[in-house]
């Protein structure tokens, strides 16, 4: 049986500079919670840069970039401008998202079949660069296979319609959505994808995907930041850890 990896925790800090900018000024700044979750056992720091700069701004990226020992995953629009700020920055990982200015959050997964011509050269320079390029995509048999053919070394899992459905209580739509991350991820594997999930997560669903061998990493950041409103950023870090645990810890028993 091969061995199990290890499941790695990414905290979002988006939402640490969306209450900075209700203010205007530099508190409560992202850097310190990134410096936080790290030294509460974060493996990783995500943070996007959005086109309209809501949360995330591009000194933020810079300094992130400069000043966290752990690697930082560039969330961003596939777009002329974000990937020349990538690759001035050059973090460790870029996961291309879809983006539409009214939207509140990112809603649906790239459409990479659909816009594979215009993402192929950008995933292509972000790798000749070093950059590990993510893809964030539903869980679908054809947008993992072109993932694939475009030579994405990774792709991310939206599992926002899952975590929705379970949160509303619709046992049935979860069970379906559950399905597809866990072919889903099969698939990605066999294609030779490393397969991340994020998007929605809190304890439960995070416990939960962690029993998926395939998945190696969960970006998680919204639940966190607003539970850490009760519990404190590092609590809530080592909470979420325990919970990652559990998940994994059920697959002892299947190896
Ligand atoms: N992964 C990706 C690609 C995302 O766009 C987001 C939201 O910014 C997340 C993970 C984190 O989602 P949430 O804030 O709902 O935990």
């Amino acid at each position: 049986m091969p061995k199990v990896q290890p499941l790695r925790l990414g905290v979002n800090v988006d939402h640490v500079a969306t209450l900075r900018n209700a203010r205007g000024g530099h508190h409560p700044d992202p850097m310190r919670a990134a410096l936080t979750v790290i030294e509460a056992g974060a493996d990783g720091i995500t943070a996007h840069l959005r086109e309209d700069r809501r949360h995330i701004r591009d000194d933020d990226m810079a300094r992130l970039k400069a000043e966290i020992s752990k690697p930082l995953n560039f969330e961003m629009a596939a777009t002329e401008e974000m990937v020349r700020i990538a690759l001035a920055t050059r973090p460790h990982a870029v996961c291309l998202v879809p983006e539409r200015r009214l939207e509140v959050t990112t809603e649906g997964g790239l459409d990479v079949v659909g816009q594979s011509k215009a993402l192929e050269p950008y995933i292509g320079a972000l790798g000749d660069a070093g950059i590990r390029v993510s893809l964030f995509i539903a869980a679908d048999p054809a947008q993992i296979e072109m993932a694939a053919k475009l030579r994405a070394p990774v792709i991310e899992i939206h599992t926002g319609a899952w975590c929705d459905a379970v949160t509303a209580g619709e046992a049935s739509r979860a069970e379906t959505e559950w399905r597809r991350i866990v072919d889903g991820a099969k698939l990605a594997q066999s294609a030779g994808l490393e397969v991340h999930g994020g998007h929605g997560l809190d304890y439960e669903t995070a416990e939960k995907i962690a029993s998926l061998p395939q998945i190696v990493e969960l970006n998680i950041g919204y639940f966190m930041v607003g539970e850490a409103l009760f519990v404190g950023l590092a609590e809530t870090v080592r909470a979420m850890r325990s919970a990652m645990d559990r998940g994994r810890a059920t697959l002892a028993g299947r190896a």
